[in-house]
């Protein structure tokens, strides 16, 4: 339904101003920015919980992908990962 973390990462980066773009986007999202999919729903959550999500969006989710690749035949070998989506 919605771009994988990779391209949020991409497009926003993981700067602390990043984080706390993406929390709010993750709190009220938009969808105009991501032309052509769905609507996300919005998350009523407070704040400090939205920025530990982005900071996994943003961050932690791309240390898990660099991880995979060193092993052989990973998943990753298989699927592109700029098509996955969460
Ligand atoms: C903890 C759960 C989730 C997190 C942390 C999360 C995070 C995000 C983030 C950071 C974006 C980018 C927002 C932007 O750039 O404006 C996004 C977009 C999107 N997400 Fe999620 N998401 C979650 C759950 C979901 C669910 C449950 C769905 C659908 C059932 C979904 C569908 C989408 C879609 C379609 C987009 C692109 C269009 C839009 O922003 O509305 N997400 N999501």
């Amino acid at each position: 339904m919605g771009p994988s973390f990779k391209e949020i990462s991409k497009r926003y980066g993981q700067s602390e101003r990043a984080v706390e773009t993406v929390a709010k986007l993750i709190i009220k999202p938009k969808p105009e920015n991501w032309p052509g999919m769905a609507y996300m729903p919005p998350y009523d959550i407070p704040y400090d919980e939205a920025k530990a999500l982005a900071r996994y969006v943003l961050i932690e989710s791309i240390k898990n992908l660099s991880s995979q690749n060193k092993t052989e035949d990973s998943i990753e070998d298989i699927l592109d990962d700029d098509a996955q989506f969460h």
